[in-house]
This record gives C-alpha cells, structure tokens and sequence, in this order.
C-alpha cells in the first residue's frame, strides 16, 4: 500500500496490535501519531514520521490536544485508527459487577466516540478520510463469561456503520475489522480466573479456527493499511473479518 503523506492517528499504539499497525503505517510512507496510556512502552517503536503521545483515551480533554497539536504540525488528520481495548476474564454474568460492565463499555465503546468525534472535526474540512476500529469476532461468535465484552464489540460495529452513513457525504470511511484470537498479550486475558493459560490458548483458541493458528497482530496490520488507503476508497460500513475462520 502506498501510505505515502497520509497523517494517521493510532490507538493502542504500544499493544501487540497496535505496535504492528504503527510499524507497517511508518514503513509505507505515513505520518504516525501514537497514542497509548504509556510514554515509555509507546516510545519502543523509534523512527522519525513517529509521534509519541502519552494519554487515557477516556480523557476528552487529552485527546483534544493531541487531535489540535497534529492539525497543527501536519495541517491535516487522514486516518483513525482505533486499536485500543481492554479484556474481559471470562465470568458468569451473576458475578460480573456493574463496576466491571462499566469500565469495559467505557474503554471499548466511549473511547470510540471520543477519538471519532474529534478526527471528524479535522476530516470534515479536509476530506477524504478513513476511520477504522478493530473490533472482535466475538460480536458475531460469542463464548460463554464474555457478556460485557461481547456487547462492545457489537457496538463498536454499529458505531462504525452509524458513522459511515453520516460521514458518506463528507468522503470519510467509516470500517471495522473483526479479529479472531491473536497472539498478544491480550488474549490470555479472557481466560476465566485461575485457568491455565496455555492450556485455553490451544484447546479453547487455536482448536476453535478453521485455518488453524492464531492470527498474528501483522495480519491485523495488513487489513488496516489496506481499509486506511486509497485502494479501499469505495469501501464504507464493511466488517472486514480476520479471523482464521472462526466466525463460520
Ligand atoms: N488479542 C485478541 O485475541 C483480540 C481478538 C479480537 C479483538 N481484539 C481487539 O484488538 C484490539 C487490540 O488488542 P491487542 O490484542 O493488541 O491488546 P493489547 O492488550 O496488547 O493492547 C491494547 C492496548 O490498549 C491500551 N489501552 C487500554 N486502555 C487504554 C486507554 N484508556 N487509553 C489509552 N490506551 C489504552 C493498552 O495500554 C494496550 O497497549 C482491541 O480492541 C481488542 O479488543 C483482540
């Protein structure tokens, strides 16, 4: 993909995914802006088109700046890329706090309106634009204990569907990627609380795949330069899936 110019804001920047994306944006010609909630894990991808910018994602007045400081140093926002999002360690509902539900739809739901709210501020006056939000398998494939996360996911799709009809007439896309299990750290983290980790990767994880191994954060990266670029310019509202198969 030739991503050469294009001025692109990454959540998550630091996580398994995220860093991948950040790399394959950087090594296809992008301006890259990272954000993450730590300074010291975002600041392990080095290259020169990379920025740094330590932030919660749930703070509206953070993000602002970062959106405000990129507008001002690129004089454009291109692309969006909401990869952040937090776990859910698989839990009966009767157990599961209204605290825990909360966090969850706040991280991977609220975060999404706060980031897309102020790309499109930019976008708007400078189309085209693409936004794209990884999402999960698990909004269509659902297992058991992962209700909160689940529901997320789902309306992290109606979100993106939402927001590509409204932005059509401006030329923004608007597009989600539905992982299945991936190699980060993050998956060991919806296993239930006192499981053996490994054990579920391979019997819970890898066995439930069709194509038969977890999907690596490059494969992720592959689909969000793809959906990021000009190459997908007449593609809005898609769930683009990469997930091994698993959603059959
Ligand atoms: N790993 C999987 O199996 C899998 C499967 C399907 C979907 N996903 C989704 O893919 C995306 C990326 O996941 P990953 O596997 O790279 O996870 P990860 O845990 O490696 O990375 C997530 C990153 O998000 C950051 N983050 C969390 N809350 C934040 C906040 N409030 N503000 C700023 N940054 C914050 C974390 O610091 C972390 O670096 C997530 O949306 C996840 O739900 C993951």
């Amino acid at each position: 993909m030739n991503l050469n110019n294009k001025v692109i804001i990454v959540t998550g920047a630091a996580g398994g995914m995220g860093r991948a994306i950040v790399s394959q944006l950087l090594e296809q010609g992008a301006y890259v802006v990272g954000i993450d909630l730590s300074e010291k894990l975002l600041n392990q991808t080095k290259h020169p088109n990379y920025t740094v910018q330590a932030g919660n994602v749930l703070d509206e007045t953070r993000i602002a700046e970062i959106f405000s400081q990129t507008f001002e140093k690129y004089g454009k926002i291109d692309g969006l890329v909401n990869a952040l999002g937090i776990a859910q360690s698989a839990t009966p509902i009767e157990e599961v706090s209204i605290e825990q539900w909360q966090k969850i739809m706040d991280i991977n739901v609220k975060s999404l309106f706060i980031t897309s709210k102020e790309a499109v501020r930019y976008m708007k006056s400078k189309n085209p634009g693409s936004i794209v939000t990884i999402g999960s398998i698990s909004a269509v494939r659902p297992r058991p204990g992962l209700q909160a996360y689940v529901a997320s996911k789902g309306a992290a799709e109606s979100f993106s569907r939402a927001l590509a009809i409204e932005l059509a007439p401006y030329a923004i896309r608007v597009n989600t990627i539905n992982p299945g299990p991936s190699d980060t750290n993050m998956l060991g983290q919806f296993t239930a609380s006192g499981a053996d980790v490994e054990a579920t990767k391979k019997e819970i994880f890898i066995d439930s795949i069709p194509l038969g191994k977890l999907i690596e954060p490059e494969d992720i990266a592959n689909a969000v330069s793809y959906l990021i670029s000009d190459q997908s310019k007449m593609v809005t509202g898609a769930t683009l899936n990469v997930d091994g198969g698993r959603g059959l």
